[in-house]
């Protein structure tokens, strides 16, 4: 059987990750689709010299790959919205499948992105775009399907969390911190959108959508960051028994689903005060399962990667299933969402 083709757009941090686990694990993933995956093309400003690309086709331009016939999926890992807009939006329309770590690109557009897919037949999946390697939104779609929602709560940022525990753990320094976490790949290409709530609330817009039903409101969030935290606060809420981490929550209310992200004051016994580092962790309480948790690294190049690759692997298996037996594999079923406000 003929191999999937995979293009990559973007070599950073994610993008790395994502070609290094998709050759060095290439013969489990092989078992495991029962077809190979190969990386066809790599469009990337530069070159990452963690990443060896002999015998791969590089082009400095990424619409090459989205207008490559011979590639089936295309990476989209080069973050940002506008150019990552319309590299998704013609990788769509020249009918390849997308997986896309970009949480601003799909809580901001994600709408309009998956109503043009669903036209077009095509997939778009993006697990790597909340919660780095954590697999929450294969979690919320397939191991928690059969609950009502009632509400999830989580660490979403890893940057954040990384600056709120070592300030805590070691009385740093709020921007030192943040430095060695631009440092090890954690930050945003602008660090704004992690110390302001952001990125987090852009995650939280994605995990809500899909554990409510609703279509994705990235506006209404109320977003607060970690900016205005110093040691000292976090030394204060540490004396009185308490963790300072930042959360984003959704729930039920009487008028709609409520979705909030702000730094909380947590009870040392509580499991998410106990998170820490780069972690992140999100619990999600169903009618029928009751309270559970996922956790595990919330950014960085090979977890973020883990999920970018098992996309990669759902999308394959897919393809490669009997036509007639295929699941789309689509974010929404947009005309099955519900007009519940937030
Ligand atoms: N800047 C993000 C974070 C990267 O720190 O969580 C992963 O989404």
């Amino acid at each position: 059987m003929e191999p999937v083709k995979v293009g990559i757009c973007g070599l950073g941090t994610v993008g790395s990750g994502s070609f290094n686990i998709l050759r060095k694990n290439a013969e489990e993933i092989t078992r495991r689709v029962g077809r190979s995956i190969v990386i066809e093309q790599v469009g990337a400003r530069r070159d990452n010299d963690a990443c060896d690309t002999t015998g791969i086709k590089v082009t400095r331009d990424i619409f090459d790959v989205a207008n490559n016939p011979d590639i089936d999926i295309v990476l989209e890992l080069i973050g940002g919205t506008s150019v990552a807009k319309e590299l998704v939006l013609t990788a769509i329309e020249n009918g390849k499948h997308v997986v896309t770590a970009n949480k601003a690109l799909i809580a901001e557009h994600g709408n309009e992105l998956f109503a043009r897919a669903r036209e077009k037949g095509v997939m778009i999946a993006f697990e790597a775009a909340v919660a780095g390697g954590i697999p929450i939104i294969k979690s919320l779609r397939e191991g928690l399907s059969a609950n009502r929602i009632e509400w999830l709560a989580g660490i979403i940022n890893g940057t954040g969390n990384f600056i709120l525990s070592e300030m805590s753990e070691k009385g740093r320094d709020f921007d030192d911190v943040l430095a060695e976490a631009q440092a090890l790949g954690y930050a945003e290409a602008d660090p704004t959108f992690d110390i302001e709530g952001i990125d987090a609330a852009h995650k939280l817009t994605i995990l809500a959508s899909i554990a409510f039903g609703i279509p994705l409101q990235f506006e209404k969030t109320y977003t607060e960051g970690i900016s205005r935290i110093t040691a000292e606060d976090v030394a204060f809420a540490d004396d009185l028994g308490y963790a300072v981490k930042h959360l984003g929550m959704a729930r039920r209310s009487k008028t709609g689903i409520e979705l909030r992200v702000h730094p909380t004051l947590i009870s040392h016994k509580h499991l998410l005060a106990n998170v820490n580092g780069v972690m992140n962790a999100v619990m999600v309480k169903g009618d029928a399962v009751g309270p559970t948790l996922t956790y595990g690294a919330g950014a960085g190049g090979l977890p973020t990667g883990s999920s970018v690759v098992a996309d990669v692997i759902d999308v394959a298996r897919t393809l490669t299933a009997d036509p007639h037996n295929r699941v789309p594999h689509l974010a929404f079923q947009a005309d099955a969402l519900s007009d519940t406000n937030v």
